[in-house]
């Protein structure tokens, strides 16, 4: 391949990286809203909110092809960095970087592809840890909750009315409702499931037929992840571990948004002397509210639960 082959191509790649990395952007934008609301919702209206956000995100086509989009993107910045990051280094004089580090723009490349790299891991962990759980391995309970039901009857033998207090179980359908699909025991006090679900859908024990669709309780999943008491379960020993890794995990991301959000206007040639104070003020701005804000998320899930 020529010379100016190779600039043309790697001009190009810096283009692509620069287009999806704007993409990834818009995408943090999407998942940190969605998620605040773990922590502007309370209590069971806001365990609601955030799994009817989940099934949407999960069932409407545009957000789908949306997801398709992003996981494409992330793929193909990551392996356009990787091979941009090797060529410079090739390319590079030796010494060069040691001798004039700050005219070396191969350095910063080098930093991004070391920052990107830890981004990469952190995102296949994370998605191993929700997203895999949710849309692959479907291992998300069904969101239940429990209610106090009274029932009145009568004595068969004294004939005398009686009050009996049990508790339901009810899945929390898709059409806005809750679902009786079963009652705790109260002589084992376990969950006894009478309309089995078959994946998401309960079916009518008689006719065969779907009653209702219910929704995965992906909140819980990400409270009990985060959380220093899980519900139900015994304490989790490893929530300070996640939430410390994550806090890291986003300092991370920070600096890596810092030069990239600037320079990838820049590789499309939208700078323009009028205007680059002010993408370089919204870039770091950008650089530092975003990854904040997505950090105070485990922070304050572990302090509240
Ligand atoms: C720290 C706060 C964060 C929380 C609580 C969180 C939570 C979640 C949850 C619950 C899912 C599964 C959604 C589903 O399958 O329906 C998910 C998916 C995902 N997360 Fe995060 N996330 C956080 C930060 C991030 C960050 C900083 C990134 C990227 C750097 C990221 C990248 C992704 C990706 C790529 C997916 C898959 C998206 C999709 O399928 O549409 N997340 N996240």
């Amino acid at each position: 391949m020529s010379k100016s082959g190779i600039f043309t191509s790697s001009i190009a790649k810096k283009y692509w990286m620069a287009l999806t990395g704007l993409f990834l952007i818009t995408f943090l934008i999407g998942h940190l809203l969605g998620n605040l609301q773990l922590i502007t919702k309370t209590g069971e209206e806001g365990r609601r909110a955030f799994n009817e956000y989940a099934y949407f995100m999960g069932h409407n086509i545009f957000i789908k092809i949306l997801a398709y989009a992003t996981y494409i993107s992330i793929l193909a910045h990551a392996i356009l960095g990787l091979y941009l990051a090797v060529k410079n280094k090739q390319a590079r004089p030796k010494n060069y970087a040691y001798n004039k580090p700050s005219a070396n723009s191969g350095a910063a490349s080098r930093y991004m592809a070391i920052l990107g790299t830890i981004i990469l891991v952190f995102i296949c962990t994370h998605m191993a840890n929700f997203w895999y759980k949710q849309k692959v391995a479907e291992t998300v309970p069904l969101h239940y909750v429990e209610v106090k039901k009274v029932q009145q009857g009568q004595d068969p033998q004294t004939m005398q009315p009686v009050t009996q207090e049990y508790t339901e179980i009810q899945a929390l359908t898709t059409m806005g409702v809750y679902f009786p699909v079963g009652y705790i025991n109260p002589m084992t006090n376990e969950k006894e499931i009478q309309i089995k679900p078959e994946g998401t859908k309960f079916k009518d024990p008689q006719s065969g037929l779907v009653a209702a669709e219910g929704y995965r309780d992906l909140h819980t999943v990400v409270m009990n992840f985060f959380g220093q008491s899980q519900q139900g379960q015994p304490t989790n020993e490893y929530a300070l571990i996640a939430v410390i890794l994550y806090v890291v995990s986003m300092f991370v991301l920070m600096f890596h948004l810092w030069h990239g959000f600037a320079s990838a206007f820049q590789s499309l040639g939208l700078n323009h002397r009028k205007y680059n104070g002010l993408i370089s003020f919204v870039g770091k701005a950008f650089a530092i509210v975003v990854p904040l804000l997505f950090a105070i998320i485990p922070v304050m899930i572990y302090l509240n639960r």
